[in-house]
Order: structure tokens, then C-alpha cells, then sequence
């Protein structure tokens, strides 16, 4: 696939995951670059971001367009105008219309901060997590399809959950790990090393992997 994958980047609040891929397309390690970032919130700080990283920003707020399928309509054709090719949902809060989904099917990931599907459909998977008292949990990238967090799962990374934690530090090591997997999904893709076998998503390994290499 192309070295220069065309990346959108849906968010609505903080943005580290954003930043993260940001960080890593400046250092060449994304394999491609973002060229679009959509936000469905004025005051969101994934906004500074990518203005900041000099990244084109398409903003589809509640109060200019009450109606979700109006807001998405807007992202998809600033989207499409950018001839994204990977559009990644970096915490973006809203369920996404069925037109928007086919839209981009095939070509569109999620992270989410718990091992799918256990505590999936929730904004509240780290607290939810601790108080059922799992020992592990972590984050899962996942292709989006209409059926909320129940694409097929592309990568998953493990958190080990402590005796001690408290929801802020569970969900700091889990957003760290959220960074890197994130990253190494956009990066799978570009390098067009994602096999869809039905609900089974694989990724091949990079060639000169340290496991790929003899
Ligand atoms: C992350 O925990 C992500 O898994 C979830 O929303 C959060 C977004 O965090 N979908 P940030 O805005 O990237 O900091």
C-alpha cells in the first residue's frame, strides 16, 4: 500500500491519541501523515493540536448542526475532499451514522481503552474494568462497523490491573499503551499488512522485524 497513507483523524476531546499520531508521522514512523483532523466540539483541546502540528481542521459542532447525520455528512465529504484513505476515531464521542460507516468500511479504526469485547459499548471501560475487578485489561484497535466497538479486532494490548489503583492511574498506563498500539495499527495499514479473513483480522509482521528477520 502507499508509503504516504492519507490519514483522518476524528476527535473530541483531549487528543493524546491524535498527538501521538501526530509525534509519529513528524519522526516517519507513521508511514504516512495526518491530513485531516474532524472534531464534533469547538472547545476541544485535539483542535489546538492539530493546528499547532499545522493539520487542516474540519469542525462539525452540535450547536451549527444539532443533527449527528448532518455533522457527519459535513466530516465525511471534508474527508473525502482530503482523499483520505484511513480514518482513525481517536476518541470521537458520537455512534456513527450508517452512510458514514459504509463510507469508509474497510478503511476506518477505533481505539478503545479495554480488551474487546469485555467492557465495549461504555465511555466508562477503565472504571468499569477496576470495579468489576478484572486483573488485566488494556486497549483494543478495532475496525469500525455499524455495530458500536464490534468490528473486527486488529491489535490488543494488555494492562496489568494493581491491588492499589485508583481509575486515574489505571487509565494513564492504559493510554500509554493506547499511543503505541495505535500507532503500530496506522502503521500495519500503510505498509499494507492487514488481512481481513471474515471477523479475523491479522496483521502480518513487518519485513525486518526483529521476529521477521533471519
Ligand atoms: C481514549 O481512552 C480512547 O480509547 C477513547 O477515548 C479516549 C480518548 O483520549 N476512545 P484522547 O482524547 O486521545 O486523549
Amino acid at each position: 500500500m502507499s508509503a504516504d497513507l492519507r490519514v483522518g483523524v476524528l476527535a473530541s476531546g483531549r487528543g493524546t491519541n491524535l498527538q501521538a499520531l501526530l509525534d509519529a508521522a513528524s519522526e516517519g514512523e507513521l508511514g504516512g501523515s495526518v491530513v485531516l483532523v474532524g472534531c464534533n466540539r469547538v472547545g476541544a483541546r485535539a483542535i489546538e493540536r492539530a493546528r499547532k502540528a499545522g493539520v487542516p481542521v474540519c469542525v462539525a459542532d452540535r450547536a451549527e448542526l444539532p443533527r449527528r447525520a448532518d455533522r457527519q455528512a459535513k466530516l465525511r465529504l471534508a474527508l473525502e475532499a482530503e482523499r483520505v484513505e484511513l480514518v482513525v476515531l481517536a476518541g470521537y464521542d458520537e455512534i456513527l451514522t450508517p452512510p458514514f460507516v459504509s463510507a469508509f468500511e474497510g478503511r476506518m479504526i477505533n481505539i478503545h481503552p479495554s480488551l474487546l469485547p469485555a467492557f465495549g459499548g461504555t465511555m466508562h471501560a477503565v472504571r468499569e474494568a477496576l470495579q468489576y475487578g478484572v486483573k488485566v485489561t488494556g486497549c483494543t484497535v478495532h475496525l469500525v462497523t455499524e455495530e458500536p466497538d464490534g468490528g473486527p479486532i486488529l491489535l490488543q494490548r494488555c494492562v496489568e490491573v494493581r491491588p492499589d489503583d485508583s481509575e486515574e492511574r489505571l487509565q494513564e498506563r492504559v493510554l500509554a499503551e493506547e499511543h503505541r498500539a495505535l500507532v503500530e495499527a496506522v502503521r500495519a495499514f500503510a505498509d499494507g499488512r492487514v488481512d481481513l479473513q471474515g471477523r479475523r483480522a491479522v496483521i502480518r509482521e513487518a519485513m525486518g522485524s526483529a521476529t521477521g528477520a533471519r
